[in-house]
């Protein structure tokens, strides 16, 4: 136990101890590595946004939700999208850290 959560402690970053069932690690790291592009409540409107074709997708849209497939998405944060500035994060984060971010990107929608 007292390993587990030394090594969940580095992998997170020493600031960001998580709360029981709250996303602050999935919320830190999207800040970081994501809301560049995505924007930081998820608009598609990051610092980076205007530059980029096709734009970041925006999972504010209550739309997207529709028809989005989480499997789908964990891949594609993991191996990244030809033809588009979405780079693969699968070789620095976990599955589960994946799996926690897809879950932070449905808390935008309203
Ligand atoms: C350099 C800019 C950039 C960064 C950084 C970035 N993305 Fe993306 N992302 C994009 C672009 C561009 C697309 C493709 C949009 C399209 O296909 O229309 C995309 C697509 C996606 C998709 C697929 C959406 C879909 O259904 O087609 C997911 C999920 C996603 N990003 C999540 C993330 C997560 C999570 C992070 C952070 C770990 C991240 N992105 C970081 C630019 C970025």
């Amino acid at each position: 136990m007292v390993l587990a959560v030394a090594i969940s402690t580095a992998v997170c970053g020493a600031p960001f101890i998580a709360a029981a069932g709250e996303p602050v690690s999935a919320a830190a790291l999207y800040a970081a590595e994501c809301a560049y592009c995505h924007g930081e409540r998820g608009g598609g409107n990051g610092e980076a946004a205007g530059m980029l074709k096709p734009p970041p997708t925006a999972f504010s849209r209550a739309e997207y939700w529709k028809t989005a497939d989480r499997k789908k998405m964990a891949e594609t944060v993991a191996n990244g999208k030809a033809g588009t500035a979405m780079m693969p994060f699968g070789n620095r984060l976990s599955a589960e850290q994946i799996a926690s971010l897809v879950e932070y990107l449905a808390s935008f929608a309203k």
